[in-house]
């Protein structure tokens, strides 16, 4: 090799290593210049780059790159030609600089913007109210018809859906091959042990319970083995009242009955009691009461009769004072019961008393 081509292998090197980095550093040509563009990177992307980037500057700027390794050459090159071979690989570091850095800056700026927008909470926004609930339309009526009973003086009670037959038959004066046994047939559980049909059982449990004189009302759930349709469901829910003193007679019934219905349905309102049969009632009545929505001059609701037909009712049966100890010549009372879900189809208009258990939100957010 000549002293002149001896001379020339520094610059070549010096010119292959910013050729070599011009290669490398060209997948990051867009985020630099005045078109620099990073959008289409993730916070994720960015920060990747950023790390390809410092890798990229050891490699081409740093004390083992190609560049380092040719001033390292200086000595061969010719005396009179060394300084403009020094100024030659000071512009090429400080060209590398200013594109490394200004690269570098965009990309950082651009982390940055990022982690500020996905950080930042703007407390301005409305928040985010959890969804609440509310009642029920059946427990709407039934907290009603509560509070109307509370201040009669009656108390509530809430007792047991599984029940023994004595409860729900025998000790309600309903003897095994009564026929009302088959018109109230229940869903059976163990030998012995049945889901309650009526609201009834509980007049035994209170009386045993609190003895007499007893004032009570019990709203729950009843169950019969009913086929479902407009208006049956397996389970359903009454209410039982139940009043023991002495001297209780059948205008205490009627007066009880009427005032709880004025209370509910509007002062104007009339009830009117027809004779009936219930087991455990000696005499009994079923009541009606006059429409709330015609008033008595016939509409849909109560069939063009004037007429919506309620509840059963009547004295409770000695036999029913003596299952539960009570001494029917020193105490009398009254019972009656009735259909919450009937009622409150009723108030609210429903056609299909199942839409009050189906869980649709979309219906049952109406009420309230
Ligand atoms: N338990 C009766 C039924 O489910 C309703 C009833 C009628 C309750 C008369 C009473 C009553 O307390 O006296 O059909």
């Amino acid at each position: 090799m000549t002293d002149s081509e001896k001379d020339q292998e520094p610059t070549q090197q010096v010119e292959a290593a910013r050729k070599a980095f011009e290669q490398e550093f060209e997948r990051f040509a867009c985020f630099t210049g005045p078109s620099a563009n990073l959008t289409d990177l993730n916070l994720e992307q960015a920060i990747a780059e950023q790390r390809l980037l410092a890798e990229l500057r050891t490699r081409h700027l740093g004390k083992k790159s190609a560049l380092a390794a040719s001033k390292k050459l200086i000595g061969r090159v010719l005396p009179e030609r060394r300084a403009s071979f020094g100024q030659l690989v000071q512009s090429i570091e400080g060209e590398l600089t200013q594109v490394l850095d200004e690269t570098e800056r965009n990309i950082k700026n651009y982390i940055e913007a990022e982690r500020t927008t996905l950080e930042s909470i703007d407390v301005t926004l409305p928040g985010r109210r959890p969804r609440r609930g509310h009642r029920h339309p059946i427990t709407l009526v039934r907290e009603r018809l509560e509070d109307i009973f509370v201040a009669l003086g009656y108390a509530i009670e809430d007792d047991r859906e599984i029940e023994t037959d004595f409860y729900n038959f025998d000790a309600l004066n309903i003897p095994e091959n009564h026929p009302a046994r088959g018109s109230q047939d229940t869903f059976y559980t163990r030998e012995g042990l049945a889901l309650r049909s009526q609201t009834s059982t509980v007049q035994i449990h209170a009386m045993q319970r609190r003895g007499v004189p007893v004032r009570m009302i019990a709203p729950g759930r009843v169950f019969r083995r009913d086929t479902p349709d407009p208006t049956h469901n397996p389970m359903f829910f009454q209410v039982e009242g139940l009043c023991v003193d002495r001297g209780i007679t059948m205008a205490h019934l009627k007066g009880t009955v009427a005032e709880f219905l004025r209370r509910m349905f509007g002062a104007e309102t009339k009830t009117r009691f027809r004779p009936s049969y219930f087991p455990f009632t000696e005499p009994s009545a079923e009541f009606d009461f006059s429409c709330f929505k015609c008033k008595g001059a016939g509409c849909r609701i109560c069939k063009n009769s004037g007429w919506i037909e309620l509840g059963g009712s009547g004295m409770v049966h000695p036999n029913v004072l003596r299952a539960v100890g009570v001494d029917p010549s020193e105490f009398s009372g009254f019972a009656f019961g009735f259909g919450i879900d009937r009622m409150c189809a009723l108030m609210y208009e429903l056609d299909d008393i199942r839409l009050l258990f189906e869980n649709d939100i979309r219906f049952l957010e109406q009420f309230e």
